[in-house]
């Protein structure tokens, strides 16, 4: 791919990595533009790049890729800060990173004659951190115009991602999927972890003693896929347990049984679906969990 001249506008957790990563793969950073001097600077001192601003305008005006980093609920203000300033040129490629919104959301960029792509790294990155190593094997997903989508293609090849188009129609769908595999996995642990906590486990050390669980079922998904990598009393049709689950759960976390019953009725029908669970059972379960 040939190098290019990178402006990042909004230097945090993805902005700062992605900064880093193309500087790393030799495409230049020109400049740099945070709501802070502080952010902006911080993320310079780490690709080399000598203009670091306050003003996306003029961060912008010195590139030919701008990469448009900042949270999704600014992404159009900014975008239309930098239309208006004069700061795209004709033929630019202007990207957000937000897997919910589509790129019509740059449409003031695309008036100006550059292209707009919707590029979003199907991953988790840790505010204030510098990610990187999380880049090589993501999914990313792309959506744009056709100039758009081809160098968005070189870019993920260039970080070692693979790429997937998502028309955008199908945006929202597939964001509430990556934020179900993704956020409400940490939400599922924070039960867990609460769970335990009533019976007098210590808040910190109930996270540390579900971590080697998780990171199990995580390899075991990745190893034997859905639905196999399910375990557990549900998918061995073990009535008793469950019965037992549902009693001590309404005494001691009430807050918690409709979110149990719930996954519970899903994990039987998963299990089904694995063929690890007979049907007289599975129709049991289904009844116990909805009762
Ligand atoms: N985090 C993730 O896991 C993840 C994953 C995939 C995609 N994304 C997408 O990546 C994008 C960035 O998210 P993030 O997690 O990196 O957010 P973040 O860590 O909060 O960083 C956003 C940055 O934008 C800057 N900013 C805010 N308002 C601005 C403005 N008006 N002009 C210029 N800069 C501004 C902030 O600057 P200051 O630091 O100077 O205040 C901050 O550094 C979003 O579209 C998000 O949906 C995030």
């Amino acid at each position: 791919m040939k190098t290019t001249q990178v402006a990042i506008i909004g230097a945090g957790a993805v902005g700062t990595t992605f900064a880093v990563a193309l500087y790393q793969r030799d495409h230049l950073i020109v400049g740099v533009a945070s709501r802070t001097r502080q952010s902006a600077d911080r993320c310079g001192s780490l690709v080399n790049c000598a203009l670091c601003s306050t003003d996306p305008v003029e961060v912008a005006k010195v590139a030919n890729v701008i990469l448009i980093s900042t949270p999704d609920q600014v992404i159009k203000e900014v975008c239309d800060q930098i239309a208006t300033g004069g700061g795209f040129q004709k033929g630019d490629i202007v990207i957000h990173l937000s897997g919910a919104l589509g790129s019509d959301i740059l449409a003031s960029a695309k008036r100006e004659g550059a292209y707009t792509l919707a590029l979003h790294p199907i991953q988790t990155f840790p505010k204030g951190q510098v990610s990187t190593e999380i880049l090589p094997g993501c999914y990313f997903s792309l959506e744009g115009e056709k100039e758009a989508l081809e160098f968005g293609q070189k870019l993920v090849e260039e970080l070692d991602g693979k790429a997937v188009i998502v028309p955008p129609e199908a945006k929202p769908l597939y964001h509430a999927a990556l934020c179900t595999a993704s956020n409400y996995l940490v939400t599922v642990t924070n039960i867990a972890a609460q769970m335990l906590e009533r019976i007098g486990i210590e808040r910190k050390e109930a996270q540390k003693m579900v971590m080697p669980l998780i990171w199990g079922t995580v390899k075991n998904l990745e190893k034997v896929g859905l639905p196999s990598a399910l375990t557990g009393p549900v998918s061995r049709g073990d009535l008793q347990t469950v019965e037992g689950h549902l009693e001590i759960i309404q005494r001691l976390s009430p807050e918690y049984l409709e979110v149990y019953k719930r996954l519970g009725s899903l994990t039987a029908e998963l299990a089904r679906q694995a063929g690890t669970l007979r049907e007289e059972d599975y129709l049991k379960l289904k009844k116990l969990l909805a009762s």
